[in-house]
Parts: structure tokens; C-alpha cells; sequence
């Protein structure tokens, strides 16, 4: 018994730790006013009314970064600073090239968690567990593969290819911040401290059979470079149903190292005319790029005002989606499309409004739904005989 209640302060703990990431949002948006001289965690917020969808999109995560420099990368950031919308959101998105034995150095973002799949080359990944295990997990990944990198901790990418390489992370803050490890260690003035690491998370192995906010950690050193690695994100889903969309999630089921780390990643197919219909995600905001085809997305904005905010992207445009609101994207290219998203939970939750109101088990009394939509019950009754 009292090993349980230590247990369960343990997970308290732990969960407070995972809970420590950017502040939840406190309205829709907050598209950022770079130069505001008011002071506040983030920007200040655009007026609401003057909001577009240009404040929530980004254009050119296609195009190569110049890895002309003596560590052979490039890092190309979708944060804050270059994608307003991103404000309060807790998600950002970059592009990482690589030249041929290009090296991303030993760094940490303190604020952020990072997901990666690598589109092209191969790379040879790992991070470093914390004092006093300073464990080195890692793993050679090649397209398609997918890999996390839990907040805090000192981790390196190289390419290990025969070619260029290209990743493309997200990180669970809208301004992760990055502290290489060799300028901060040997350059900082004056010097300071190496000893700056996220804790461990360090829990009983006596586990089984307890509820907790996610799932119960595995022994630590029971972990391997396996726990935090998916692979086949280079796969197209298959299109073939009503929508003709496929969604391929890597959530903390997926890949079991995402636990506590408020961060995620799907690939969604589109075949031509595609729809990924309205939907909302009650646990996460949304960063989407496409990779291939040109796709419109919209996200609705809450009552009363309930605006449509709308955008037609192509190939290396990047677009968020505010936590909860209600979006879609639709397939408006020639042939089919691909998109790469990355959400700010480990397991966002999906609500897709038609199946959620017309299709609910038991069903929504339909003099409710009649109401609610202001028409006729008949008209329910038929929409309902379609789930
Ligand atoms: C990036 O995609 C845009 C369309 O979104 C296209 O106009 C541009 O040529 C592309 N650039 C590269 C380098 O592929």
C-alpha cells in the first residue's frame, strides 16, 4: 500500500513535469504583434477582427536550406517569428538539411519535445538520458522513419547517407529555443554551469494494472532506441473509401516513447477530390505541410463570431490549426496530395462533427439536432440514416 501511494506520487510528479510546456491558449488565437512594446509570455495578440489566414500560414518549407557551412546544415524554423499564428499554440515545425556527413551538433530546446521523420537520406539519430544514467539512445533511421526526442534532453542528428538528407521536425512550444551544447559549454561569457538538464522521469517497476494521465513508464533501463522510433511514414495511406483520405497517426500508441511528451505526427493521403471533413482535435493544435499537391484548409473560429478562415497551400506551405476549433482540408490539385501534420498531445483526440452529431450511439434526440440546425426532423432523419 504505501508503495502505491508512493507510486502514485511519483506519477503526480511525473505528470506535472509533462504538464510544464507552453501555457495552454486562453482564447481561439492569438496571432502575434512583433513589436509590441507591452511585454508579455509570447506577443501580444492582433485584434481578433483583423485576423486573415495569411496570419496562420508560412510558404517555403520546400525550398533546400544552404548547408554551405562547416557543419554541413540548415535549419529552417516555422516559429513564432515567421508564422504569427502560431502565438500561444505550444507547436512550431522545422526543416533540417543536411549536405553529405552534415552534423545538427548536441543540443537541447528547453522548451519543447521534437518529433522527426526524415524525407529523404538517411540519418543516424540520438539523444542522452539525464544524470546520473547519461544513457545514449540511438538508432540509424532512413525515409519515412520517425523519431522523438523528449523535452530537455541533449540530442544530435548526422547524415549517414551517401547524398543530401532532409527531416522535417516539430517541437511541442512555439519557440522550443536551442542551446548547442559546445557554444553554451565552452563559449558562454561568462561561463557557466553544463549541469542545466530536464529531470529523469523515474518511477516503480512495480506498475501493472494503474490508471494514470497517459500510460505508466517503462523501466528506464529497460528502454531502447526502439521505444522512441516508428517506421513507414513513407507509405501512402490508402485512399480507397468515401473521403478518399487516409490518416496514418504515430501517437503514443504508435510509438511508445511519445508518452508524457505532448507531441505527435500523422501523414494524411488525399486522392483527387480528397476531403478530410470537419473535425476538431479537443487536446491539441495542429502544424500541417504539404509535401506534395495543393490542398484548401480552414479552420472556424468559436462563437459568436464563428469566421471562416480559409487558404489554398501548395507544395512547402505550412498552416496551424488552433487547438479545438473546428477544421478540414479538401484535395483542390490535379492528382492526389500529401500532407505531414504534428499536434501538441500525445494522443490529440479526434471529433469529426458529422459522425459525432448525426452519428452518435444512442443518437442525439432529433428534436435537439432539428433545432440546433433549424430544420425540419425529417431532414435529421435522412442525414442520420446515412451513419
Ligand atoms: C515550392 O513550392 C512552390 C509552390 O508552393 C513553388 O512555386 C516553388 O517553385 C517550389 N520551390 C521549390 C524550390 O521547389
Amino acid at each position: 500500500m504505501a508503495s502505491q501511494v508512493l507510486l502514485l506520487v511519483l506519477l503526480a510528479i511525473i505528470c506535472s513535469v509533462a504538464l510544464a510546456s507552453d501555457p495552454s491558449p486562453l482564447q481561439d488565437f492569438c496571432v502575434a504583434v512583433p513589436n509590441s512594446p507591452v511585454l508579455v509570455n509570447g506577443f501580444v495578440c492582433k485584434d481578433p477582427n483583423l485576423v486573415e489566414a495569411n496570419d496562420f500560414f508560412f510558404s517555403g518549407l520546400n525550398i533546400t536550406g544552404n548547408t554551405a557551412n562547416g557543419l554541413g546544415v540548415a535549419v529552417t524554423p516555422v516559429f513564432t517569428t515567421q508564422l504569427p499564428g502560431l502565438n500561444t499554440l505550444g507547436i512550431a515545425m522545422a526543416r533540417i538539411d543536411f549536405a553529405p556527413l552534415g552534423v545538427n551538433p548536441p543540443h537541447t530546446h528547453p522548451r519543447a519535445s521534437e518529433i522527426l521523420t526524415v524525407l529523404k537520406g538517411s540519418l543516424e539519430v540520438g539523444f542522452v538520458t539525464s544524470n546520473p544514467g547519461n544513457r545514449l539512445i540511438k538508432k540509424v533511421l532512413h525515409t519515412g522513419d520517425v523519431f522523438v526526442f523528449p523535452q530537455g534532453l541533449v540530442h544530435f542528428q548526422r547524415n549517414v547517407g551517401h547524398g543530401s538528407a532532409v527531416a522535417l521536425a516539430s517541437l511541442s512550444s512555439q519557440n522550443p529555443g536551442v542551446i548547442t551544447i559546445a557554444n553554451a559549454v565552452f563559449g558562454s561569457k561568462p561561463a557557466i554551469p553544463s549541469d542545466v538538464l530536464a529531470k529523469a522521469f523515474q518511477v516503480d517497476e512495480n506498475v501493472v494494472a494503474i490508471l494514470v494521465n497517459g500510460f505508466v513508464c517503462k523501466d528506464r533501463n529497460l528502454v531502447e532506441a526502439n521505444d522512441f522510433f516508428f517506421s513507414g511514414l513513407n507509405i501512402a495511406g490508402n485512399t480507397a473509401n468515401g473521403l478518399g483520405v487516409a490518416v496514418t497517426p504515430v501517437f503514443a500508441t504508435q510509438l511508445p516513447g511519445l508518452n508524457t511528451l505532448g507531441i505527435a505526427m500523422a501523414r494524411i493521403d488525399f486522392a483527387p477530390l480528397g476531403v478530410n471533413p470537419p473535425h476538431t482535435h479537443p487536446r491539441a493544435s495542429e502544424i500541417l505541410t504539404v509535401l506534395k499537391g495543393s490542398l484548401e484548409v480552414g479552420f472556424v473560429t468559436s462563437n459568436p463570431g464563428n469566421r471562416l478562415i480559409k487558404k489554398v497551400l501548395h507544395t512547402g506551405d505550412v498552416f496551424v490549426f488552433p487547438q479545438g476549433l473546428v477544421h478540414f482540408q479538401r484535395n483542390v490539385g490535379h492528382g492526389s496530395a500529401v500532407a505531414l501534420a504534428s499536434l501538441s498531445s500525445q494522443n490529440p483526440g479526434v471529433i469529426t462533427i458529422a459522425n459525432a452529431v448525426f452519428g452518435s450511439k444512442p443518437a442525439m434526440p432529433s428534436d435537439v439536432l432539428a433545432k440546433a440546425f433549424q430544420v425540419d426532423e425529417n431532414v435529421i432523419a435522412s442525414i442520420e440514416s446515412k451513419f
